[in-house]
């Protein structure tokens, strides 16, 4: 697929409108991605479950809508598992054969009086599915309670569900046997980000990396709750918080003792760029692989039905291995990276050695490096000279078109500047500036930017913060600068590969 703007290695719906990532998990060695899909048209509408899978996350088959709009009921989002035990009986004759797949999402009564959570099994992995009779399985006479994201606890034996209770910023945690009978044991929230409602949680266990076991031996891990703000995001409009704490089967308890290095009232945001939303985490990822990956909807809700793209509106951000770390101030944070199987896309790599910036807007590269699909590893030095910015832009086109990405040493802040980033007008707030807060290790700043046809994503400091913007570019402007404003900032090593398009 070559249309103007068709991201050429991130997740597109064929034709129409799709938003969240729905019912990931991983089943008999696919990746399944169900996500919020309009099947009759380019705007949001008949919300349905749409489907892909893939082997490798990187090149996604196109399959039927799995759960279409229904009698007044349309599917929102929600969370799939593998029911290994065969607790809901939903399983091929009574559970003799192959473990069903059982997907719980939001049945949204489309004259908006109701949403309760709902569920549907397949036991042809995930091809067709069957609605539970006895739908809805908890229904609390709710207008806004949705996106229910469940998860198998090991400890206890049973089903955990977390959901959003939106009005009220809160999130409710409830407990099943059998994936139909569900029971309330606990409330979080509000807490952090409350100006927006609360949708789309997510929740998960993490070893903590560079934290010392407990006594009593085993490693070190965290419980990790995110959940999606509808407002008062990172740039505006909406945005992805977490919080990192302690979840003992029915409480979710945040960490936020206070005492040296805490942070204690500060917002944690996912992802810092304007354009990151609804994440969610794959379910039953084997043990022998172990990551936690996640992706998300790659737009921003002010702005997602304006974006002028044809026949499709949307694409899912890179999929990303999250972790858990604890930073140089003592603080355990997420950090994420694109998952390794991205490298497949490496086509031919230009490496430049290390280099000084000695004057304003100097350039170290030749003008060979260019191109529209980039990965851009590069590692900058600061010279100790005071106030300095630095980076790199992409997407320079002859008509000063670029979309500008650096650092001010000043702020402590990266930026993505997509004022000049090609088509911005579709909307008021769409050409700006957005920062992330991050801090220099060692005086130096590492950033991996990944730029297809209509985004860029920047991870800085190996994943400890990272920005996700669309960006609208002419097919035309595939330059590439690397820019001081300094004397002294030194480009310690940079690499770039041009990437590959899935399509071909
Ligand atoms: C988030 C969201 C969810 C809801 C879905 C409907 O973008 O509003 O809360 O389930 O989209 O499409």
């Amino acid at each position: 697929m070559d249309e103007k703007w068709r991201p050429q290695f991130h997740f597109t719906p064929e034709k129409n409108w799709m938003n969240d990532p729905n019912g990931l998990v991983f089943f008999e060695g696919e990746w399944h991605l169900f996500y919020q899909y309009n099947p009759h048209g380019i705007g949001w509408g008949h919300m349905s479950w749409g489907h892909a899978v893939s082997r490798d996350l990187v090149r996604w088959g196109h399959l039927p809508v799995a759960i279409p709009e229904e009698n007044g009921v349309m599917a929102f989002s929600g969370s799939a598992v593998v029911d290994w035990k065969n607790t809901g009986r939903f399983g091929k004759d009574g559970g003799g054969g192959a473990p069903p797949l059982v997907a719980i999402y939001t049945g949204h009564r489309v004259d908006g009086s109701n949403q309760s959570q709902f569920i549907a099994s397949s036991t042809d992995r995930g091809r067709t599915w069957e609605r539970f009779a006895g739908n809805p399985v908890l229904d609390e006479k709710l207008a806004n309670f949705r996106d229910p994201k469940v998860c198998w606890d090991e400890k206890r034996g049973r089903w955990v569900m977390v959901v959003a209770v939106c009005e009220e910023r809160k999130v409710r945690f409830y407990k099943s046997s059998d994936l139909k009978k569900w029971e309330l044991m606990s409330e979080f929230g509000p807490a952090g980000s409350v100006e927006g409602v609360w949708e789309c949680p997510d929740l998960f266990e993490l070893a903590v990396e560079g934290e010392k076991p407990r006594t009593g031996g085993g490693i070190a891990r965290k419980w990790v709750l995110v959940v999606s703000v509808s407002g008062g995001g990172p740039t505006g409009g909406n945005g992805v918080q977490y919080f990192v704490g302690e979840f003992d089967g029915e409480r979710f308890v945040a960490d936020d003792a206070g005492g040296p290095g805490s942070e204690r009232g500060k917002v944690l945001w996912v992802d810092q760029g304007a354009d990151f939303y609804a994440p969610q985490s794959w379910s039953d990822v084997p043990e022998a692989d172990g990551r936690r990956v996640a992706i998300a909807w790659m737009v921003n809700g002010r702005y997602a039905g304006a974006v002028p793209t044809s026949p499709w509106r949307s694409a899912m951000t890179l999929p990303r291995e999250l972790t858990l770390r604890k930073t140089d101030r003592g603080v355990v944070r997420l950090f994420q990276e694109p998952v390794k199987e991205l490298e497949a896309l490496r086509g031919e790599k230009i490496e430049i050695k290390k280099g000084a910036i000695e004057g304003v807007n100097m350039q170290l590269f030749d003008k060979s490096v260019k191109g529209e699909l980039l990965e851009i590893a590069a590692k900058f030095r600061a010279g100790g000279v005071g106030a300095e910015k630095f980076g790199i832009n992409v997407r320079v086109g002859a008509n000063g078109e670029k979309t500008v990405i650096g650092y001010d040493t000043a702020s402590g802040k990266m930026f993505i500047d997509r004022r000049k980033a090609g088509e911005v007008g579709f909307h008021q707030e769409f050409g700006s500036v957005h920062e992330a807060a991050i801090e220099m290790r060692d005086g130096m700043l590492s950033m991996r930017v990944f730029v297809d046809r209509s985004s860029v994503e920047v991870f800085a400091n190996d994943g400890e913060a990272a920005m996700t913007e669309l960006i609208l570019p002419d097919p035309g402007s595939i330059g590439v600068e690397v820019w001081g404003e300094s004397f002294g900032t030194l480009v310690e090593g940079m690499e770039v590969w041009r990437l590959k398009s899935v399509w071909r």
